[in-house]
């Protein structure tokens, strides 16, 4: 398949923004906001989101004693987006429901990219490649201090590649903000700082600015 030609009317939003950045909240807030609205929603989360890709999302995560080179890190989040956009987003948006994404393609920019080093360009044209050229229509990136969004994470035992510290959330953020520049039509910067409700008002400002729907 090439890449794919589809008339939408709905919408794709994406979230990004280091580990514990409060994205998984704000989708959700999102999504109960277009709920009252009758706007019909798909939700998904990367890597994952079909048995292939969650299949992927485990190789990718589980933490092993040897190390996963940079490379097939990238690889392995694409074949995962790859699949996710073939199945799930293209079939939603297509069916006319808004799809939104826990993480999309500017992850990989800014993992693989800002976080592991690898070439940007490569990685854009990597992304091309699995996304069949389906971007988003607005991407939010939910800026948070990195020791913030350390306090905000859970408890629980970090996955791969959440253990790799501060020093890397620090290179990945940098990378958010130098993606904001590079796509400054669909990418902007929302603060993370303020509280989730606050953080929700100003999502629907901008969805409204972008008249994604019509409220006054
Ligand atoms: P992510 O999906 O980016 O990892 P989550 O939305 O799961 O982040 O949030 C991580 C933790 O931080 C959760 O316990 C959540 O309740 C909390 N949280 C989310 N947003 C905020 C916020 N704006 N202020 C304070 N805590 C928050
Ligand atoms: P997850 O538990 O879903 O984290 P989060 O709640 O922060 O989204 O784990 C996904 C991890 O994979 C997270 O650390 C970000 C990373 N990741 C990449 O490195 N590259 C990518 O392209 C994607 C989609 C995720």
């Amino acid at each position: 398949m090439n890449q794919m030609s589809i008339s939408i009317k709905a919408k794709f939003i994406s979230f990004e923004g280091i580990d514990g950045c409060g994205k998984s909240t704000q989708a959700r807030l999102l999504i109960e906001r277009l709920s009252a609205k009758h706007i019909k929603t798909c939700f998904v989360r990367e890597p994952g989101g079909t048995s292939v890709s969650e299949e992927i999302r485990s190789v990718l995560l589980k933490n092993r004693g040897e190390a996963m080179s940079s490379r097939t890190e990238a690889l392995l989040m694409t074949a995962s987006r790859a699949q996710l956009t073939k199945d799930v987003i293209v079939p939603a948006l297509e069916a006319g429901e808004w799809v939104i994404a826990d993480r999309y393609m500017d992850s990989t920019l800014a993992y693989q990219g800002g976080g592991r080093g690898l070439d940007i360009e490569w990685l854009i044209r990597l992304n091309e490649f699995a996304t069949y050229g389906c971007k988003p229509d607005l991407t939010l990136f939910i800026d948070v201090d990195p020791q913030d969004g350390k306090k905000r994470r859970h408890e629980s035992a970090p996955d791969r590649i959440e253990s790799a510290g501060i020093s890397f959330q620090e290179k990945i953020r940098k990378q958010y903000i130098e993606l904001i520049k590079l796509f400054p039509n669909r990418c902007i910067c929302i603060n993370g700082s303020l509280s989730p409700e606050e953080i929700n008002e100003n999502i629907w400002d901008e969805i409204k600015k972008r008249k994604f729907i019509n409220e006054k």
